[in-house]
């Protein structure tokens, strides 16, 4: 416990970075620890989503849930609100894990039988990522053949099963079914969600992200349409594997991945500056969309009536080149994007001699991609070409930073 002078704060290490709990909260009166978990988990650094059953909000609130988790607390299954924003199979989809905390026999039963009849149960029935449930119930309904077979089932679907504490319990009686306390409960998490540990862990990032905007006059600029989202996410999954990154974020409207330090700027030199302070770093991954020219800016508002000006673009200090080319200060693997609406892998090739790096990873921005969800990346080096399937951002993100982990790792051995 560590004191800011106001509030007490719980200090985790970080070791959830960049993870994603969906907390289902089952009505059993060990509920209220599913609240402390939150906060340890969120001292971990995860982001925590909070489902609470009918029977749960007779515990504990969803406000409660909903302040210690820093998010919205989800509890209807017919919420037109929730379902216009965000509908329960996206929601089942977007966690890393889900964890049923407190799972009680009664919960315990619907799952096995694939029932779907609250928000709770459909959520589980929809999503296609891991589960854990962390029992809590009395001695007896534990034991229950019942139940035995209910775990038994959801244990061979691929369901892990954190076991019951063995000690007293609510109802006076004393044997297994006492939910873990928050530690242990947290500390299966961590081996579920960060198994080999932070590969990432003493390595120092910069990520670039976003577009640049090159002023025109005080109130034009020049821009392009990138929304900054894969480099986000990038730095996200970065910090979620152990790694010190600095984000050097032109203008966007995306709030900060956890963990991450950022740098907001606005023009290419601006970015250039940040990024060159930023060094010497062990990685570099250059995701910014940034501008190829910059005007010289006119000092007052340019008028219509004085005739269309006449901009002359100078070229902008190519940040990727630079970082490539930095001497001892140059990063060990250096990353740069190519956002191509021709043949991407082509260009990628080029564009690694061209500019000195490592690696370029390669993506076709002729549909939606920029703005969107969605990517479909090759990943380009001098070893080889890899193509990936057309992925969330989120995913491309994760997969990258795992690979990017590998990389520097075999660098080292
Ligand atoms: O030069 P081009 O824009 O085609 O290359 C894209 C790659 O170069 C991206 O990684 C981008 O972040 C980086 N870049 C840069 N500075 C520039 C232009 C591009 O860092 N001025």
């Amino acid at each position: 416990m560590e004191r800011d002078g106001r509030t007490a704060t719980i200090l985790g290490s970080g070791r959830l970075v960049g993870c994603r709990v969906l907390l289902i909260v089952g009505g059993g009166i060990a509920a209220y620890k599913a609240l402390e978990l939150i906060r340890r988990l969120r001292a971990e650094g995860a982001s925590v989503i909070p489902v609470l059953t009918a029977g749960a909000c007779r515990f504990i609130t969803p406000l409660s849930a909903a302040a210690l988790a820093e998010n919205r607390a989800f509890t209807d299954l017919f919420d037109p609100t929730d379902e216009g924003q965000m509908g329960h199979i996206a929601l089942s989809r977007e966690a890393d894990l889900v964890l049923v905390c407190p799972a009680t026999a009664d919960l315990l039963a619907r799952m096995a039988a694939g029932l779907a009849d609250d928000l709770a149960t459909t959520l589980l029935l929809a999503t296609d990522r891991p589960v854990m449930v962390a029992p809590a119930m009395n001695v007896r309904m534990w034991d229950h053949p019942a139940t035995r077979a209910n775990v038994a089932t959801l244990r061979a679907r691929g369901v892990e099963v954190v076991e019951p504490d063995v000690g007293p319990m609510a109802c006076g009686e004393f044997g297994p079914g006492r939910l873990p306390e928050p530690d242990a409960l947290l500390e299966a998490v961590v081996a579920r969600l960060a198994p080999g540990g932070r590969p990432l862990k003493g390595v120092r990032a910069v990520v670039t992200a976003g577009p640049t905007h090159e002023p025109i006059d005080p109130v034009r600029y020049l821009a392009n349409r990138s929304s900054g989202r894969q480099g986000f996410a990038i730095a996200g999954a970065l910090a979620g594997l152990g790694a010190r990154v600095t984000l050097v974020a032109g203008p966007v409207c995306l709030p900060t991945p956890p963990g991450v330090d950022r740098v907001d700027v606005e023009t290419a030199c601006q970015m250039a500056e940040a990024v060159e302070r930023a060094l010497p770093a062990d990685l570099a991954v250059m995701v910014a969309a940034v501008a190829d020219w910059r005007v010289e800016p006119a000092p007052a508002k340019l008028k219509k009536d004085e005739g269309a000006p006449l901009l002359r673009l100078v070229e902008n200090p190519d940040i990727l080149k630079a970082v490539a080319a930095a001497g001892p200060r140059r990063p060990r693997l250096v990353v740069g994007f190519a956002a191509e609406t021709g043949d991407p892998v082509a260009a990628a090739q080029r564009k690694l001699r061209a500019k000195g790096c490592d690696l370029v990873v390669a993506n076709d921005v002729s549909g939606g991609v920029m703005g969107g969800d969605r990517n479909r990346v090759h990943l380009v080096s001098a070893s080889g070409v890899e193509s990936w399937p057309e992925l969330p951002k989120d995913e491309v993100a994760r997969r990258l930073a795992r690979a990017l982990a590998a990389r520097l790792t075999e660098a080292n051995a």
